[in-house]
């Protein structure tokens, strides 16, 4: 696991999109699993405009969806995805997936069928949830319907004209798909993430922390303002910092 912290999330962001762009020219990056929220969009922007030449012949898989949204929403993850990743990175549609459009299963059959998901980019709630996975979610958990705890839908009324717009349920791929990708990627930025990275990087891996699982994979970097990093204590930050700027 490596911790990078950064003064600003615009060059947090620069620093991810220039790790993604050393996998693609590794070719080591076919499979690339989305988050939305605000955390990685300045990513995929600065991404896009690298201009790789792979970046349009990624297969994507989104993490996550809400349920119950009408078809074309704005704030649906399809539309997100469609809007800040396939377009801007070039990709054809048929190669962009987003779970709750068939089955569950028939979401974990597409990714393996594509040979597994290389690089995992996630998010955390400040409940520390990864995709929709609220805390209890099993370790081992699948993509699956959940229910959203009411912390997450108030977190996202922002991107809603009201809370109750926001959707109840929602499907997302389980902790047990996410910690199948072989990097993961997280993304943290600002004071309100400051406790959830603590404790997902010092309290007990529990289910009670989604994002404590992520200490059970071999490799995971967090990519961190000096806000979301702020309650790690400085024995965290001596041992695994990797790099700062
Ligand atoms: C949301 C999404 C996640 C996202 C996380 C953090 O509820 N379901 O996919 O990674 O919470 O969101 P943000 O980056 O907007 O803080």
């Amino acid at each position: 696991m490596s911790i990078l912290t950064f003064s600003s999330p615009e060059a947090g962001a620069a620093e991810a999109a220039r790790r993604l762009s050393a996998l693609l020219d590794a070719g080591e990056l076919k499979v690339l699993g989305v988050a939305t929220g605000s955390s990685p969009g300045p990513m995929y922007g600065e991404l896009a405009s690298r201009g790789h030449p792979c970046l349009s012949r990624l297969t994507v898989f989104a993490l996550d969806e809400y349920i119950g949204l009408p078809s074309g929403h704005a704030e649906s993850y399809r539309s997100v995805v469609t809007r800040e990743v396939a377009i801007p990175f070039g990709l054809d549609l048929a190669r962009v997936h987003v779970p709750g459009e068939g089955p569950p299963e028939a979401y974990e059959l597409a990714i393996g069928a594509c040979g597994g998901i290389d690089l995992q980019v996630l998010g955390i709630g400040s409940n520390g949830h990864i995709g929709f996975n609220e805390p209890g979610s099993p370790f081992d958990s699948r993509t699956r319907r959940v229910t959203l705890a009411k912390s997450t839908r108030v977190a996202n009324a922002r991107f809603f004209n009201s809370p109750d717009q926001v959707p109840m349920h929602a499907v997302t791929q389980g902790i047990g798909t996410i910690l199948d990708a072989r990097r993961i990627l997280v993304l943290a930025f600002g004071s309100s993430k400051a406790s959830a990275v603590a404790a997902a990087l010092e309290g007990p891996i529990t289910p009670d922390l989604p994002a404590s699982a992520l200490r059970t994979h071999n490799d995971v970097t967090w990519v961190l303002d000096a806000a979301a990093a702020a309650s790690l204590s400085a024995n965290t930050l001596e041992n695994i910092q990797e790099a700062s700027s």
